[in-house]
């Protein structure tokens, strides 16, 4: 599980906080009803899946965006008692998961677009016991709030799915907005720097070797009170 080291910029941005805008973004998808088609391809992977899972009743744990799906392997291997699935849209990432693949059988990698998948998770209503999103795409500039996945449509499908959630990201206002996002559905979250001793993703790898800081919320429902 290794791969060469590139040096990688840190981001760049003028947002140096939480976007104004983020509440009432969410609040509107919060409400809307999406109505955007599922693909084809995702709903093959999503029957592939399901295939692969066969008569599992057990914990599911999903890696969205996975890239080569180091990841996933090694989310497969620390958690025996899971079936763990990668999903990602880019298929030469995909190819690459031989490399970096682990002895354990209890996960498998797909092609997918995330946005349609997680709807579907939510309309066949699987039981996810945790969802991972390692180093999602930052879209850091202010105008580009609605890309990332606390500020766009998908955002409600990813909340149904459940509130046990793990984002990591080398943008720290990525994860602030991510935590104030989940608020709105009655999830709290806590942001803590990453100090594992190894890195967990090829992106993490880059950016712990080009000396940047990476950073980890983990999400959980509300207690009531
Ligand atoms: C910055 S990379 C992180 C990859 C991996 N998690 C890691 O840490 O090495 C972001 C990944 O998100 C994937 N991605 C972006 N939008 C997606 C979508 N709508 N559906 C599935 N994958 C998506 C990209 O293909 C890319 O592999």
């Amino acid at each position: 599980m290794s791969e060469s080291v590139n040096q990688v910029n840190s981001i760049s941005t003028t947002q140096t906080t939480v976007h104004e805008k983020l509440d009432a973004l969410v609040q509107r998808y919060q409400k809307a009803e999406n109505l955007r088609p599922v693909s084809e391809h995702t709903r093959a992977a999503f029957d592939q899946a399901n295939q692969w899972l066969g008569n599992w009743s057990g914990d599911i744990i999903i890696d969205s965006c996975c890239g080569v799906g180091e990841s996933t392997a090694r989310l497969g291997a620390a958690n025996s008692q899971a079936k763990v699935i990668g999903l990602d849209k880019s298929q030469a990432r995909l190819d690459k998961h031989a490399h970096y693949a682990g002895e354990s059988e209890n996960y498998a990698v797909f092609r997918a677009d995330v946005i349609d998948f997680w709807r579907l998770i939510r309309q066949h209503q699987w039981r996810i016991q945790q969802h991972y999103l390692l180093y999602p795409n930052p879209y850091p500039k202010p105008s580009q709030v609605q890309k990332r996945w606390h500020g766009s449509a998908a955002f409600a499908d990813l909340m149904a799915m459940t509130p046990n959630i793990t984002v990591r990201s080398n943008w720290l206002v990525y994860l602030l907005e991510f935590a104030q996002a989940t608020k709105h559905y009655g999830v709290t979250g806590n942001v803590q720097q990453v100090s594992d001793n190894e890195a967990f993703t090829p992106f993490e790898r880059k950016y712990l070797a080009s000396g940047q800081t990476c950073w980890e919320l983990v999400c959980r429902a509300e207690e009531e009170s």
